[in-house]
């Protein structure tokens, strides 16, 4: 996958990209990264890349002049049609979901805005996507970036070793991942569920399950309203609602 970010501020980038699971995954070759400073694209004297909006008010607005030729000449530059997302807390709010269905492009561009609002027709004749990570406002969207970034690419084949499948993560399953614990058995007083030393597979893969689904249940509900439940869930619900009666 070949990734390119679009940044006033390309130096945010460098300590993440360059620590842990994305830097092994460079080396790897599961992801190659850009970091392209927009404003090396400015056509005018002074490289300005934002402007006074049009209808007055406050803030500044970034121009659609150096975006779109920064998304032109990385475009060119490659064998696939990348998707471009724009990170803005209007976007759409970024899932599990997204992240798996993003592992699969070959090419993605990131565009963040920093302090300003971005001119409209970036948004509608430029962007694939306008990505959220949540309802709340960042500084600028390099952060988000980031973020998604990172989930998109420990996603890419061969990136974590079998021990760190995806595949039990919280959110792939649908459900919140159940407890874990470590040596010693008896901490402090504070005692490992005897089950997990009982050596038997399957009455510990039971209470996995059991612990997963009760702690959706508990702290995130509305996973489960579009979860498909089995019959032994079921019941397992129908009597934790029975006990808080
Ligand atoms: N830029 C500012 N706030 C943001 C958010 N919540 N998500 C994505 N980009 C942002």
């Amino acid at each position: 996958m070949k990734i390119d970010v679009l940044t006033l501020f390309p130096t945010m980038f460098t300590g993440v990209f360059n620590e842990s699971i994305l830097k092994r995954a460079q080396e790897k070759g599961a992801v190659t990264f850009q970091l392209v400073n927009f404003r090396e694209f400015a056509d005018n004297k002074h490289q300005t890349v934002d402007d006074y909006p049009y209808g007055g008010g406050a803030g500044m607005v970034l121009k659609p002049q150096p975006i779109f030729d920064a998304v032109d000449h990385l475009t060119k530059q490659s064998d696939h049609r990348p998707r471009i997302i724009l990170l803005c807390p209007q976007g759409e709010r970024y899932t599990q979901k997204k992240a798996e269905e993003l592992a699969k492009e070959q090419h993605i561009i990131f565009i963040c805005g920093h302090y300003e609002g971005y001119d409209e027709r970036i948004r509608e004749h430029l962007v694939t996507d306008e990505i959220s990570i949540g309802d709340y406002v960042l500084t600028g969207g390099e952060l988000a970036a980031m973020v998604v970034i990172d989930s998109v690419v420990r996603l890419l084949p061969g990136v974590l070793g079998n021990e760190h499948s995806p595949v039990h993560d919280s959110y792939s399953s649908g459900l919140l991942e159940h407890p874990h614990y470590t040596r010693p058995a008896d901490f402090r007083g504070m005692k490992v569920p005897d089950v997990l030393l009982s050596g038997n597979h399957r009455l510990i893969e039971e209470w996995r399950q059991k612990q997963s689904l009760r702690r959706t249940w508990l702290r995130r509900p509305d996973l489960l309203e579009t979860y498909e439940l089995t019959e032994q869930q079921k019941k397992w619900i129908e009597q934790w609602e029975k006990n808080k009666r």
